[in-house]
């Protein structure tokens, strides 16, 4: 693995192969061996011309607890506000010496387009463009799943280490999701089975060709299906222009037709897990009873970005055959 630049490029072997080395990296931090002196020497950029709070500061932590220097580059602020080029951004960073270039962009393809162009020589992340992908948040997803729902703590009836035969809803703005989007691919790599319940209007046109079902109504399938997991994706308001044509149900009609409420919350099998990637719009897809609820696991998953961070940026940067991270503290 050269690159992560979308969930498709994750076979399932590579895949589970980084959610164990995320869970080597969870027991190296809660063994309070805070440092791993792994990527000494080697520096890692994050460029973000996309606002994000989780995303950023969560690779940033990961680099440094592998000791790997770290370069924070935000759009706001830097030359790109006077109309610098994404090609001589990446010229500048690549003089500075990037191993690695963690990108978050507004226009879906442009880590694509860094990795292939020879700007940089440094293996380039995709921490999420434009509604296309955004590929860590999938393997935090599923190394969150994982450890709810698979093994030990899993279900009974779900013997398997991966995600084999569980059940899992996505509900919402599919339109503009990239979580979505990487999702899917990912879920589906791992075995699980994925539905997505959304407004018609939210549904992106090709949907049929997803390895998911589609559904526009959300207590039919939480009746049917009694799913494992609930996803809730994020309403994608900075997205969505109505002058394009889009019809965006107004938010007491989304609420009552998509949205995590009580009442719905309460028809969830007892060991079903609730997850958003966040931000959340709290009382449009995700009420705070449900967000605060005992099953809702938002917290962790963003704890659990960290540790898949790590494992992302150990395997492109200190080789991908490593299976055994070398715990010793810095
Ligand atoms: N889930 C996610 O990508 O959050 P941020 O936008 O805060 O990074």
């Amino acid at each position: 693995m050269k690159h992560l630049l979308s969930a498709q490029d994750l076979d399932r072997a590579t895949a589970i192969r980084v959610l164990d080395t995320a869970g080597q990296m969870a027991a190296t931090q809660s063994r309070e061996i805070k440092k791993l002196p792994t990527l000494r020497g080697r520096t890692v950029v994050n460029l973000f011309f996309e606002d994000s709070t989780r995303t950023r500061i969560s690779f940033e932590t990961a680099a440094k607890r592998l000791s790997a220097d770290v370069i924070n580059f935000s759009a706001k602020g830097s030359s790109v506000s006077k109309g610098e080029s994404l090609k001589d951004t990446a010229q500048t960073l690549q003089a500075m010496g990037a191993d690695a270039v963690v990108i978050r962009h507004h226009a879906s393809g442009a880590p694509h387009m860094l990795a292939h162009s020879g700007w940089t020589d440094g293996a380039v992340v995709n921490a999420g463009d434009g509604t296309h992908q955004h590929p860590t948040q999938a393997l935090l997803d599923a190394y969150t799943i994982r450890r709810h729902l698979v093994g030990d703590g899993g279900r009974a009836d779900v013997t398997g280490r991966d995600l084999d035969g569980l059940r899992v809803v996505i509900v919402g703005d599919v339109l503009h999701s990239r979580v979505a989007r990487s999702n899917v691919q990912l879920l589906h790599t791992l075995g699980a089975q994925v539905t997505l319940v959304a407004p018609p209007t939210l549904v992106p046109v090709g949907v049929e060709a997803w390895p998911a079902q589609v559904s526009y109504d959300l207590d039919a399938v939480l009746a049917d299906e009694q799913p494992d997991a609930v996803m809730m994706l994020r309403v994608q308001r900075e997205r969505m222009s109505t002058a394009g044509g889009g019809f965006f149900p107004s938010p007491v009609e989304y609420s009552r037709g998509y949205g995590l409420d009580g009442r719905r919350l309460r028809a969830l099998a007892d060991h079903a897990i609730v997850m958003h990637p966040g931000p959340m719009n709290r009382g449009l897809e995700i009420s705070a009873e449900a967000a605060d609820s005992p099953r809702a696991v938002i917290v962790e998953q963003v704890a659990n970005g960290v540790a898949v961070r790590m494992a992302v940026l150990y395997m492109l940067l200190a080789g991908e055959q490593t299976t055994n991270v070398k715990v010793e503290a810095a």
